[in-house]
């Protein structure tokens, strides 16, 4: 029976919950009378990947299991907020944290409770028990459509800037879903994947001007999705004819897919990166707001997304042409902007960026770093915008090493030297799994 009066503090993410949460709620309970502090998407966020369930399913499932009589929310990694407010007896919490990531959270915990007398209870970490393995199997099953789809507005929602790197096939695509960084107790990964139109293009031997057409483009993007958990971004280009867009919209809403990127220009596309050496014609502002409002008419779901790309800069028509485009955007529908500049220099990113936090509506900016890649993302973050893609790595670091490989090969008249640059054959079998 738990002690009359007393109250205990339990932190938790319950994404999936295992056996050792409920140990650790069985002995909360012990100790009086249980509050969760079920830590938010942006809390999770700000450590690890964002949890496959939303903060309100996770709270319903929390409320209901045995033994817990509050769940409140702790919207950072740190306690001290939510233990000032409920000034519980007792805080529990797995011995695990004693070290690692977490030992600094647990000692300001310690710090905290002391102020009134509270006391830590640190029960054994259940072995073998960790939702940091669930998740991964659970992410070997995969996601459905509408999981992945509805995961792009949550990210944004919850992370200071999305990560998002371009795939271009399977392969690619794993490398996005797999990659990750650590350092101190931090796992930094990217958040979603971009389906550019370039690097698709350029891995099918085709020029970056639309000719790669839908069905060839919906190939690999089934290819990615058969892969892949995470949300993908479409490059659209132009969107093409408004009669075309709509359906665009419904297909990839329909497998799935977050959201459509469609750039302000018409006629021959031509790669933004050129600048003006190729023409860039601007369409007029009207037809892209026609446009626009089609494909939020067309979307079935709440969650897909249609990001508006002005190209003013690009074409060199100037910031006022940007900002008046941006805000007969967002008043036509768009969820999001995307600005591009193909400067070496941030000047004019920078001007549009301070005078878009005006703007009436604002909704999310999108950044593509290509030129201007000395840029960090937490410069990004501070100039205002939300997602940030890098939108042709993967490829053009694969290129270089292929071409280096071929010559080498051709070169020596035999394959040996090249091996010190290859991943060894009994890598590579391994690397995908049957
Ligand atoms: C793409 O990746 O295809 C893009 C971005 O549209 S850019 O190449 O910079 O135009
Ligand atoms: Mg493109």
């Amino acid at each position: 029976m738990s002690e009359p009066h007393k109250t205990v503090y339990v932190g938790m993410s319950a994404d999936l919950i295992h056996p050792g949460h409920i140990n650790i709620i069985d002995i909360a309970r012990a100790y009086g009378e249980v509050t969760v502090g079920l830590l938010t998407d942006e809390a999770i966020a700000s450590y690890k990947r964002l949890p496959s369930l939303s903060f309100e399913h996770r709270k319903k499932i929390v409320e209901n299991l045995k033994g817990v009589s509050h769940v409140v929310a702790q919207e950072t990694l740190d306690y001290v907020s939510n233990l000032e407010q409920l000034k519980p007896d007792y805080v529990v919490h797995g011995d695990d944290w004693r070290s690692g990531p977490q030992k600094e959270t647990r000692d300001r915990v310690i710090k905290t409770l002391g102020l009134w007398g509270g006391e830590l209870i640190e029960p054994k970490y259940t072995e073998g028990l960790s939702s940091t393995a669930l998740n991964k199997a659970v992410q070997e099953i995969g996601t459905t459509p509408g999981a992945r789809l509805g995961r792009l507005r949550r990210l944004i929602a919850a992370k200071p800037i999305v990560r998002v790197m371009e795939a271009h096939n399977g392969l690619s695509g794993l490398i996005v879903e797999h990659s990750s960084y650590e350092h101190g107790g931090q796992v930094t990964e990217f958040d979603a994947i971009w389906l550019s139109s370039l690097t698709d293009s350029t891995a099918k031997g085709r020029p970056d001007i639309e000719y790669v057409d839908r069905t060839s483009r919906a190939q690999t993007i089934n290819e990615i999705l058969d892969v892949t958990t995470k949300p993908i971004i479409y490059d659209a280009d132009t969107g093409g004819l408004t009669e075309h867009f709509t359906k665009t919209v419904c297909s990839l809403e329909r497998v799935g897919v977050s959201a459509v990127i469609i750039e302000d220009k018409q006629g021959l596309k031509q790669n933004s990166l050129y600048g003006t050496e190729r023409p860039q014609e601007l369409i007029p502002k009207e037809v892209m707001c026609q446009k626009i409002h089609a494909g939020k008419q067309a979307q079935v779901t709440e969650d897909f997304m249609i990001i508006a790309r002005l190209e003013s800069l690009i074409a060199k028509q100037g910031l006022a042409d940007a900002l008046d485009r941006a805000q007969a955007y967002i008043e036509a529908g768009a969820d999001a902007i995307m600005i591009h500049s193909c400067e070496s220099e941030l000047t004019e990113i920078n001007e549009f960026c301070k005078a878009y936090q005006d703007m009436a509506g604002k909704v999310p900016l999108v950044a593509v770093p290509t030129t201007y890649n000395q840029v960090y993302e937490s410069e990004l973050t501070e100039m205002g915008f939300s997602v940030v893609i890098y939108a042709n790595h993967l490829l053009r670091s694969a290129y270089p090493a292929m071409l280096k490989t071929a010559e080498s090969i051709l070169k020596h008249g035999r394959s040996k030297e090249a091996d010190a640059d290859c991943i060894s054959t009994k890598d590579i079998l391994g690397l995908i799994k049957d």
